[in-house]
């Protein structure tokens, strides 16, 4: 059979970026099927947290297109792209929780912010999104009480809130020891199959990158060097690509940062 567009939820075509003078995005394109979970990978600066940016909708690019569920984004007002949202969850990398609010507080701000449900509805709904990511009965909680894991879980729940058919998770599993690292893999595939839903997966770690992704993007300062299946991955000869998969200290990728992205990334706010 035929593929049709109805069969992507997500699409990526030549999109490009610059900060001031810096190119941080050229010409990225790719393709995500309903259903499957895209990792993208890459080294740190290379443009991933400011491709899943543009992808989300609080970026804008300079030029090229992003079609989510068929619709194109880039040129929506902040009216269309609210509605646009409600349509995918995003789990930041930095987890992004209120320090301020409870566990279930977090998690209950999309659904109470986007609709118009009481709280009682709002509570219960919080409720089944902590059971799903195996968080029953800590909605009472504050973001410094709870574990590191955890919290990427509370993060996991939010972004499950408004039942969306895609999900994003930038870095989901960085900082945290390879047990919990599996438990959140764990639960992204099983989510994704439970719920439907698709997701595109930032991550550096390899394990992680080939345990859950049924595609993969490898972006290297900021253009896509290689695309497909782990399979074709793990055989993809480009030497960039070897040595990021083996982690070798010696290769093609400069270890070195000029003082000015050096600065940059001083300064750069989440
Ligand atoms: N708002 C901004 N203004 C200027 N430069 C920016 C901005 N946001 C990101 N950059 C630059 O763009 C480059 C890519 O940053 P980005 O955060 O996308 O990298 P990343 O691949 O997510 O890195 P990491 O793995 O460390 O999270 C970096 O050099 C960064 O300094
Ligand atoms: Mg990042």
């Amino acid at each position: 059979m035929s593929e049709t567009n109805d069969d992507y939820i997500l699409e990526v075509r030549n999109l490009c970026r610059k900060f001031g003078s810096r190119k941080i995005l050229t010409d990225v394109s790719f393709k995500l099927k309903r259903g499957e979970i895209l990792i993208i990978m890459g080294g740190s600066g290379c443009g991933k947290s400011t491709l899943l940016r543009h992808i989300i909708g609080s970026l804008k690019p300079d030029s090229g297109e992003i079609f989510i569920g068929g619709q194109e984004i880039t040129k929506l007002d902040d009216r269309g792209m609210a509605k646009v949202r409600k349509r995918f969850g995003m789990l930041f990398q930095t987890g992004a929780l209120f320090n301020s609010l409870t566990v279930g507080d977090n998690v209950a701000l999309p659904i109470l912010e986007s609709s118009d449900v009481s709280s009682s509805i709002a509570e219960l709904v919080v409720k089944l999104k902590l059971e799903l990511v195996g968080l029953t009965g800590f909605e009472h909680l504050k973001p410094a009480e709870i574990s590191g894991g955890m919290k990427k879980r509370v993060g996991l729940a939010r972004a499950l809130a408004l039942d969306p058919e895609l999900l994003f998770c930038d870095e989901p599993t960085a900082g945290l020891d390879p047990v919990m690292t599996s438990v959140i893999d764990t639960l992204t595939v099983d989510l994704t199959k439970k719920l439907g839903l698709s997701a595109v997966v930032v991550t550096h770690d390899m394990t992680s990158a080939f345990r859950i992704g049924t595609q993969m993007i490898m972006l290297f300062e900021g253009r896509v060097i290689a695309q497909g299946t782990p399979e074709e991955i793990r055989n993809n000869p480009d030497p960039i690509l070897r040595q990021f998969i083996n982690g070798d200290a010696d290769g093609p990728i400069p270890l070195k940062l000029s003082k000015d992205d050096y600065l940059k990334r001083l300064m750069q706010v989440e």
